[in-house]
């Protein structure tokens, strides 16, 4: 990592493809009894290089937006394998996801199937669609990435499932044929996923009974994986438990990971800039910053952080390791037992792959890092580190109009 440090610079995301790969092939066995899709989230992490290898592997995608639409496609997924998520699609992305044929809509709303079915009748279109149930169940997550209780915006309160459905036979071009959810990320138990299977099974032989035909049923994601080298859930896990629920409804089954496909098999690479006491207290000051990184201040997520090679001191120190970015809020880590490193060394962020690069930021004007991707014995730059010029591309002025005088 010293070597690469040097030649592509810091902060750098370094990833292994080959982790990926194993980490897809066992998720994707864990169901290989029953007819299922994985479909990688892409949020977690979009590079290009990471898409084309997933596709290479056989996976779908999990999509939310117009740009990830447009992301997946210029990695050569076929349209057909992909599953377009997400609680505001606009006319532009549902009428850019029918144009090119997207495999499935998880609609969020009934306003949204009813748009969805404008959209497919002005373009001719037939699109699959599945609803995508709010199924009440506590995932036992950070309160900012928990999604399937009542409270959040996400899906649809199961008590309206039948009536959109009965509504659906007046559609004339989508085909309304599954259910889906998504209760959250980084669940660290198979607990509420098992339960979530129990509620959408119940559903599933409701709506039978009424006649509706129920071909595929998308879990959504949210396996979480261990930060702190703790036992977590497998989907091996996972698979055991809601497999027995699953299984005789003969549904399609599709998943939608993400972290944990790409999580652990991702580190930010970073240099110690300065160290600095503040009265008791000791700073490791590096160059990777909040907006490298933002999942310790958003979420107070614990990523450990290793030097890369060991100092020849034994000894561990107490101190914050902390960012360039004008916030408090910029830390790595607080309080916590480091190695006693010097400025010049090199740390590894570990566990940093998903939802790392994905939701950096040029904040403070820092042009966004360098990704690395390596797979078997290739090391492959898969995104050049930002220049100051790309900071301000976009910023060319033109005038667009004049305010009227308001005469008051
Ligand atoms: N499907 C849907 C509809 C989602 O909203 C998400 C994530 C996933 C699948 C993938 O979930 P995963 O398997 O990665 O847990 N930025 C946060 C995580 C936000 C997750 C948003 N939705 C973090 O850094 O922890």
């Amino acid at each position: 990592m010293g070597p690469l440090a040097t030649q592509v610079g810091t902060p750098c995301y370094v990833y292994s493809g080959d982790d990926m790969k194993a980490r897809f092939q066992s998720f994707d066995r864990a169901f290989s009894s029953v007819a299922h899709r994985v479909c990688y989230a892409i949020k977690a992490n979009s590079n290009l290089e990471v898409l084309r290898l997933f596709r290479r592997l056989g996976s779908g995608f999990d999509i939310v937006s117009g740009g990830e639409l447009f992301r997946v496609l210029r990695a050569g997924a076929s349209p057909a394998s992909v599953v377009f998520s997400g609680v505001g699609k606009t006319v532009e992305e549902i009428d850019y996801a029918l144009g090119c044929g997207v495999g499935q809509f998880n609609a969020e709303s009934a306003e949204e199937l009813k748009l969805l079915e404008a959209r497919a009748r002005t373009l001719n279109r037939a699109p699959r669609v599945s609803l995508r149930v709010n199924p009440n169940v506590d995932p036992r997550t950070h309160p900012y990435i928990a999604t399937g209780l009542q409270e959040h915006k996400f899906g649809i309160d199961v008590r309206l499932v039948p009536g959109i459905f009965r509504f659906s036979r007046t559609l004339k071009k989508a085909r309304l044929e599954g259910l889906g959810c998504h209760i959250g990320s980084q669940i660290l138990s198979a607990e509420p996923f098992v339960e979530t299977a129990r509620t959408l099974a119940r559903h599933v032989r409701e709506l039978r009974r009424s006649g509706f035909r129920i071909a595929t049923l998308d879990l959504g994601g949210g396996l979480g994986i261990s930060y702190q080298d703790k036992p977590a859930p497998t989907p091996d896990d996972l698979a055991r438990g809601m497999l027995p629920l699953l299984d005789p409804l003969g549904c399609e089954l599709i998943f939608e990971p993400g972290r944990w496909l790409v999580g652990r098999a991702g580190v930010l690479v970073t240099r110690v800039l300065f160290l600095k006491r503040n009265g008791r207290k000791r700073f490791v000051i590096v160059d990777a910053g909040m907006n490298d990184l933002i999942r310790p201040t958003l979420y107070h997520a614990h990523h450990q952080i290793l030097p890369v090679k060991l100092p020849l001191r034994a000894a561990k120190i107490r101190v914050d390791v902390v960012g360039p970015i004008c916030e408090s809020g910029d830390f790595f880590a607080r309080e916590r037992l480091l190695e006693d490193v010097v400025a010049g060394d090199i740390l590894a962020i570990r566990d940093a792959g998903a939802y790392g690069f994905a939701l950096a930021s040029n904040y403070n004007s820092h042009p966004r890092c360098a990704e690395v991707l390596i797979q078997g014995k290739m090391v492959v730059l898969v995104r050049r580190r930002e220049t100051y010029s790309d900071l301000i591309r976009g910023e060319k002025s033109m005038q667009i109009g004049s305010l009227r005088p308001s005469g008051n």
